[in-house]
């Protein structure tokens, strides 16, 4: 029998990103592939790629380059894109760089065995299509990669909501929901492989609506059938729009035992004129009131946002309502970047602000995003988590795991496997993690 081909996958991008990553590996498994440590190393190189701002999308081309000159030693190496550049650009892709042989969209990867075949006999493979099938099912037989405790696992993808500034709605297609039982058999089989927590994912995640028996379930109705599978101690999901936040999603944080207390809430902007031109359907106000109705029911939920700054025609007053509104808020972790023009949206057609000036806001705004996030994680000094372990620290009998507010957490002398839950006291706080010690 001839060795095994070798493949390597390099993920940009959301979460989404990396469990389309896990399951193009499965899709190519059956082909033979099995798993490469480096790019050296591989027959096959695939980089799942982000369209999301332009430098995400430009960094693919410069890997691109990278690779092209792994071919010139190994003639049969193949390399492909796939992801939202893939989408995007197509077979824009072959032609900036030729060394690329195929590009399959976020929709289409189930197709990757007939599209190896293809590439193997010296052709070149392009499929962006967004097909009837449903990939997930079509992938469902496949040789399943090792697995840690934790485990995302997509219940809803794509987006209708079309912000003014976003590729999203374009590259992965409209909003759609899958079926409940399909979420539930996958966590089932992902709890015997081990895993302990789960993240649900979508691009609006909360706006799940997938078939059930009884029909449609709502995102909180999902979660509540998940709590009762046992040996799953963990549910999270992301990411959620402040508009899809309904009461029972808002009740469940608060009565769910295993929903962590956590949530990625994304607002954009504090100011309602931005907010309106990025065609968010929700204003500053309307989303501070989802938040106190949060905290009433989940009073030490860690909030976490996304915020884009030099949106056009952004005004300092405009900036200083954003900053307001952090101010207000208080977020336990946030990712704030400056707007990126991206071809093809409404956004792009409005008149841009001077880039410095939106660069000079972005550190304003980040500085006191570091701020918060400090000053929340050290609040959690002597106080009692629950740490759920994933790997060995770096000291000797060291194990390190993250917390139900998604806090990396270490402990010494930790006597834990990898899976293990335990409460933990939380002795310090340092630049990027917390230390703790079991409670006995
Ligand atoms: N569906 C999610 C976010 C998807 S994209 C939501 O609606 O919240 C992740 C984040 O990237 C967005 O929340 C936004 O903050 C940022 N983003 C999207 N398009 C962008 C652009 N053109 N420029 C800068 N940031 C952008
Ligand atoms: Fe993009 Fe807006 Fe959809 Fe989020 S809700 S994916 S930001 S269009
Ligand atoms: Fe990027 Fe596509 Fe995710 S554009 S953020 S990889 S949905």
């Amino acid at each position: 029998m001839s060795a095994p081909k070798k493949l390597f996958i390099k993920t940009y991008g959301c979460q989404m990103n990396v469990y389309d990553s896990e399951r193009m590996a499965e899709a190519l498994g059956g082909q033979g592939y099995v798993e490469a440590k480096t790019a050296d190393d591989a027959d096959m190189i695939l980089l799942n790629t982000c369209h999301i701002r332009e430098k995400a999308a430009e960094k693919v081309y410069s890997e691109l380059g990278r690779m092209k000159r792994l071919k010139v030693a190994k003639p049969d190496l193949k390399i492909g894109v796939a992801g939202c550049v893939a989408q995007a650009e197509g077979e824009e892709i072959m032609r900036r760089q030729p060394a690329v042989d195929l590009v399959v969209g976020p929709q289409s990867y189930h197709r990757l065995p007939e599209m190896e075949t293809k590439i193997r006999a010296g052709e070149k493979a392009l499929d962006t299509d967004f097909p009837e099938e449903d990939k997930f099912e079509a992938l469902k037989n496949r040789p399943k990669s090792k697995r840690g405790p934790t485990a995302f696992l997509t219940v809803q993808e794509g987006c209708d909501k079309f912000c003014a500034f976003c590729v999203v709605p374009y590259t992965r297609g409209a909003e759609v929901s899958r079926p409940a039982d399909r979420i539930l058999t996958e966590t089932r089989e992902l709890v015997e492989r081990g895993v302990r927590e789960i993240t649900l994912l979508g691009q609006n995640v909360n706006a799940y609506h997938g078939a059930g028996a009884n029909g449609d379930l709502t995102l909180a109705q999902l979660i509540w059938e998940l709590n009762k599978i046992d040996g799953l101690a963990r549910i999270r999901f992301t990411t959620s729009h402040p508009n899809d936040m309904t009461d029972d999603l808002i009740e469940a944080h608060g009565t769910c035992d295993k929903l962590m207390p956590y949530l990625h809430l994304p607002v954009q902007s504090g100011s309602d004129t931005i907010l309106k031109r990025m065609n968010r359907s929700h204003t500053a106000e309307s989303y501070l009131r989802v938040v106190e109705k949060i905290r009433a029911a989940r009073p030490d939920i860690l909030l976490s946002g996304d915020f884009i700054v030099g949106f056009p025609e952004e005004t300092e007053a405009d900036f200083q309502a954003t900053m307001d509104l952090v101010e207000e808020v208080k977020y336990g972790t946030a990712y704030s970047f400056k707007y990126s023009t991206r071809p093809g949206t409404p956004a792009a057609e409005r008149p841009q602000i001077d880039d410095i000036e939106a660069s000079e806001r972005l550190q304003r705004l980040q500085t006191l995003l570091s701020h918060q996030q400090r000053e929340i994680q050290n609040s959690m000094v002597g106080r009692e988590v629950g740490v759920l372990f994933e790997k060995p620290g770096r000291l000797e009998g060291q194990m390190g795991g993250k917390s139900d507010y998604l806090h990396a957490v270490h402990v010494d002398n930790c006597d834990k496997q990898v899976g293990d839950l335990a409460r933990v006291r939380i002795v310090s706080s340092s630049t990027n993690s917390l230390a703790g010690e079991l409670i006995r």
